[in-house]
């Protein structure tokens, strides 16, 4: 058998792959497939658990019970036996599965207390990431944004809404319609700069309110949340698609919270 080439001083160098360390050329044992789909779980757990414990969703999840709405989350124990959860797992796969297909980015879920729309909401943040908010707090800013005086204050206001609410990918609008009569008119504005900014495909919202679609309607016919607000969303809403009047799917469950405490204090 010929030697190995060697270095010496004048010739050429030692062979590529006795110049790499002992583990690169030899790994001690190759890793077995279900080895691998063992570190891909514990991959895929870890990204879930990063994504849900750093947003503010993770404050409005039940943490007693049989088992907290986190482990249900991290374990994959949903039940699919909850409407909820399958419209959004459903509407999460049409742009995230391999069959991802261009599909209108805005959803709107309506359904009682405790029909689980935050849990399911939770769940597609733990997915795919993104960013939670509550609609009082978007009518909070909307204050701020509305009342600075001089023009480089508010132009400052405004990038600042653009990087919050203007963001590319996922956002979850929780609590439509929970706002006071007195908040009516911040509601509306709020509302129409909230989508002013969300006007993009690839901007996917998904908002959540004890409303029912027929509540939703009249708001709008009303002038309660405005006419434009309407128009510009209806392009971009899934169940508008084929029926200009289907605003939002109605869930069928009912309520599920028994006496479960919420996480955060509010
Ligand atoms: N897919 C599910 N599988 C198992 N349990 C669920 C599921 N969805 C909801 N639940 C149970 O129902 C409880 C209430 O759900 P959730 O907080 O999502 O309701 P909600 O629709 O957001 O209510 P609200 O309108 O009051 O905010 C959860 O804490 C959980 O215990
Ligand atoms: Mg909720």
């Amino acid at each position: 058998m010929a030697d190995a080439p060697r270095m010496t001083e004048t010739d050429t160098p030692v062979h590529v792959s006795e110049a790499l360390p002992s583990w690169m050329r030899t790994p001690a044992r190759l890793l077995s497939e279900e080895e691998m789909a063992v570190h891909e779980r514990e991959l895929r757990r870890e990204s879930r658990r990063d994504r849900l414990l750093n947003s503010p969703i993770r404050h409005e999840l039940a943490q007693d019970g049989e088992m907290s709405d986190e482990e249900r989350i991290l374990n994959d124990w949903m039940s699919e036996d909850v409407h909820a959860f399958r419209v959004v797992r459903e509407w999460v796969r049409r742009w995230t599965g391999e069959a991802a297909s261009v599909t209108r980015p805005i959803l709107i879920i309506s359904g009682p207390t405790g029909s689980g729309k935050t849990l399911s909401a939770a769940w597609a943040i733990a997915e795919v990431g993104g960013r939670y908010v509550r609609f009082p707090e978007v009518i909070q800013d909307h204050r701020a944004f509305s009342r600075k005086e001089s023009m480089v204050a508010q132009e400052r206001q405004r990038d600042e809404w653009r990087s919050k609410y203007g963001i590319r990918g996922f956002l979850v609008l929780d609590e439509l319609g929970i706002e006071e009569e007195e908040d009516r008119d911040d509601a509306r504005s709020a509302l129409n700069e909230f989508f002013n900014v969300r006007q993009r495909w690839d901007q996917r919202t998904l908002v959540l309110t004890n409303k029912t679609n027929a509540e939703l309607l009249e708001r709008f016919q009303t002038g309660q949340y405005g006419v434009r607000t309407r128009s510009r969303i209806n392009r971009l809403l899934i169940t508008a698609e084929r029926n200009e009047d289907q605003l939002s799917v109605d869930l069928k469950s009912g309520d599920m919270r028994r006496s479960s405490k919420r996480g955060g204090d509010r």
